[in-house]
């Protein structure tokens, strides 16, 4: 059984988890950083910060060391060993701890310059919480960057059979812990109640066609995330698992279709403290 906690974290931190994350990042966070658009000398947090490779890339990009706050201790660690795998850990400052009371010296509140998120408001139960410490974190004047997922945005053509019904069961999944799939939409919200001027609404696109390289990466994160909630979907009684198995068997076949098109987009937000 699944256990809804007040931080109910759906994807877990399996081997296959971690590869799947990993992927994501390279497919991502080229994306992520242009929007971000870091002009150098940024003092950065980085909240929920999984393996760690946007921060380092965020700190390669600033020239400074980016504090990481992750609340578990096997991210923490697997983060580590990959920075020092790169020879990066210089770049980030890994801390274990909740990104809703980050673990920050007295005088490190109010200092940040960009206090910046990525997936990590989808699993959260209260993430306005966290969007109030981000404020607090950066100086008068300092941005607030949250990028999430509103699952509403996913399109698939030709639309494989059977799709909508897994991807709403994967979506309930969401709900079932507690949390919002739909939070994308609610992020310039989310700055306005958390204090903060909202300055800039936007998003990364994450969608790709058959025949570009990356589309089988594409494919396999889409598999890799509703395969990882097949016991939350199943517990909560979503999708039965001859029905769950046979829409993922048809996505797979719709991937080798010569047309086949996905779009998706990350939505992307940006805030001000007051100055
Ligand atoms: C989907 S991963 C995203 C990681 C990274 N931000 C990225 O974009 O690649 C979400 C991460 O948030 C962490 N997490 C979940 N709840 C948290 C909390 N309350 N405080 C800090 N980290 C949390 C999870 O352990 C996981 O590593």
């Amino acid at each position: 059984m699944s256990q809804p906690g007040p931080s109910a974290y759906l994807h877990g931190t399996t081997p296959p988890e971690q590869d799947r994350l990993s992927l994501l990042n390279d497919l991502l966070n080229a994306g992520s950083l242009r929007e971000l658009g870091l002009r150098g000398g940024e003092r950065i947090l980085d909240l929920g910060s999984g393996l760690g490779q946007l921060a380092r890339a965020m700190a390669r990009a600033a020239g400074t060391r980016v504090v990481a706050i992750e609340r578990s201790a096997e991210q923490v660690a697997d983060a580590a060993r990959r920075a020092e795998r790169a020879g990066e850990s210089a770049l980030v400052d890994f801390r274990l701890g909740d990104a809703t009371l980050p673990p920050l010296r007295e005088d490190e509140w109010g200092a940040f310059d960009v206090a910046h998120t990525r997936f990590l408001l989808e699993h959260l139960r209260e993430p306005l919480a966290v969007v109030r410490s981000m404020v607090r974190a950066v100086r008068p004047g300092g941005r607030i960057v949250l990028e999430d997922d509103d699952h509403d945005l996913m399109r698939l053509h030709p639309e494989p059979p059977g799709f909508a019904r897994l991807w709403q069961a994967y979506q309930g999944s969401y709900v079932h812990l507690g949390n919002d799939p739909l939070i994308g939409r609610r992020l310039v919200g989310l700055l306005v109640e958390a204090g903060a001027e909202p300055v800039r609404n936007s998003c990364v696109f994450f969608g790709s066609c058959a025949g570009a390289p990356q589309f089988p990466a594409y494919v396999a994160n889409l598999i890799g995330v509703i395969e990882g909630a097949r016991a939350v979907i199943a517990d909560a009684g979503l999708l039965d698992a001859a029905d769950f198995d046979r829409a993922l068997a048809t996505l797979r076949d719709w991937s080798r279709l010569p047309a086949a098109a996905l779009w998706y987009a990350v939505a992307w937000a940006e805030g001000r403290r007051a100055a």
